[in-house]
């Protein structure tokens, strides 16, 4: 019992919402969207991705913030404190935990490309890089810079040890105060540069590949590629959003909250699309479909040609962008090397400091191979894959995924009715508009989809 009493808590309902929103938002947003967006044909894409996150993730994303309020607990225990006699629910958290240590090893590779091009644009190094032979600069220095062996690992090392100093702070120090200030700075600047984005001249361009549908580019395979993504912004399937909300207090509304998060992190996502397609079509020879370097290449060479009459402009913007995006990426990190040390600490009776000892030294290993297998290690790969893009695939696409639909079910079919309804409306004192319906959608819709689109991605349809 004292163990619960001494975990820390959020202090504030708007911390708990930037918090949540902190980990939703991310490179997921603003790094991956854009690459799958792109690589999946675009407008029809968005459709169906904001399809999945309103019948598909929301309903996710509430049962993991109603299972982590209700038990208090890491999200593996919670699943026993709440099935004690099926307890091989368990499970459910245990494979979420191996899910966010790959995506933590993933992620922290790119979150360590967009601290190199943070401190690079402090440098003013972007606007002095010139081409000798009449191709992209930026492009020569991406592909450069990822394949090097040595300096991409550095960056990601230091950015594993910065995400390591916030969790052991703790959780309100570390993570509330931190995304309280972050969160509402880059929405602003988001805001200023989609501004700046409409006065290009692949606006249009960009524009039309962003909002009109062409929806005979939609198969099984966007599908999947809609729904990944859809799970991968919003922190769920893997218990992230449930460990946090362990640390919720009673009076906090969970559907609003979970209803607040989806919005923010939807608008964040499109809004980084009406700044990055703008840019693809204005840089010659670029294509949306380029893949993981839109966000490294095509930006660095659209602010240069926008700001190249304002040097102040030029040298400020693109090291803010850079620097949030550090920050963005850093509260997503956060999240999933809380929802491991929490695990650790509370399951495995490990000091928390060693428990985040642990996870640091863990994620330091694997993203070391996911970095170099970008560059030294190409040539190891899985089902034809690399390490890097093995671990985005099988997590996004499949781990996710499944992870969601046992916790749909688990909530929706296993819980008992009386405590969906006690969590939801915190005993009663809140209203909750149109249980009927998030019941059947939780029941029925969307495990159903979720089923339905691994059907059809195995051929069966
Ligand atoms: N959603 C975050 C982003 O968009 C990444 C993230 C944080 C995540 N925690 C997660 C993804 C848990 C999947 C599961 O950048």
């Amino acid at each position: 019992m004292n163990e619960k009493n001494n975990r820390g808590k959020f202090a504030s309902k708007i911390g708990v919402i930037l918090a949540s929103a902190g980990s939703a938002v991310g490179l997921g947003n603003i790094w991956r969207f854009p690459t799958e967006t792109g690589e999946n044909g675009g407008a029809a894409f968005i459709l169906l991705y904001i399809c999945c996150i309103l019948l598909l993730g929301l309903p996710v994303m509430i049962s993991e913030f109603l299972i982590g309020r209700r038990t208090h607990a890491d999200a593996s225990a919670a699943f026993e404190i709440l099935a004690p006699k099926h307890h091989q629910w368990h499970w459910v958290g245990r494979i979420g935990l191996l899910a966010g240590i790959m995506i933590f090893s993933f992620y922290s590779v790119v979150a360590g490309w967009t601290l190199n091009y943070a401190v690079q644009a402090g440098l003013n190094r972007f606007n002095q890089m010139v081409s000798t032979d009449g191709s992209n600069v930026y492009s020569s220095y991406f592909n450069s810079f990822v394949s090097d062996p040595l300096m991409p690992t550095l960056c990601l090392v230091f950015f594993i040890l910065l995400t390591h100093y916030v969790v052991a702070r703790g959780i309100e120090k570390g993570i509330e105060r931190f995304s309280k200030i972050m969160m509402p700075t880059l929405f602003l600047l988001l805001l200023l540069l989609a501004g700046f984005a409409m006065t290009t001249e692949g606006a249009a361009e960009g524009l039309n590949f962003l909002f009109r549908p062409d929806f005979s580019k939609i198969n099984s395979s966007v599908v999947l590629s809609a729904m990944g993504q859809a799970f991968f912004s919003l922190s769920i399937g893997i218990g992230c959003l449930c460990t946090y909300a362990s640390y919720f207090r009673k009076e906090v509304n969970l559907a609003r909250t979970a209803g607040s998060v989806a919005l923010i992190d939807t608008f964040v996502a499109i809004i980084s699309g009406i700044i990055i397609f703008p840019a693809v079509y204005s840089v010659a020879g670029m294509e949306p479909s380029e893949g993981p370097s839109l966000v490294f290449v095509a930006l660095p060479n659209i602010f240069h040609i926008i700001f190249s009459d304002y040097p102040v402009l030029a040298y400020v913007l693109p090291f803010l962008f850079y620097f949030l995006l550090v920050l963005a990426s850093l509260t997503s990190t956060i999240s999933m090397h809380e929802l491991i040390t929490a695990y650790f600490h509370e399951s495995h009776h490990m000091s928390r400091k060693k428990a985040t000892y642990m996870v640091t030294a863990i994620c330091l290993v694997l993203g070391t191979l996911c970095s170099l297998s970008l560059g030294v290690g190409s040539s190891y790969t899985i089902a034809g894959m690399t390490l890097f893009d093995f671990f985005d695939y099988l997590t996004a696409k499949w781990m996710l995924p499944i992870g969601g639909l046992f916790i749909v079910i688990f909530t929706g079919w296993y819980l008992d009715r009386k405590i969906l309804w006690e969590e939801l409306t915190n005993n009663g004192s809140l209203r909750f508009f149109g249980f009927h319906i998030f019941l059947f959608v939780l029941k029925y819709v969307a495990p159903l989809g979720i089923f339905m689109i691994f059907l059809d991605q195995l051929g069966v349809f």
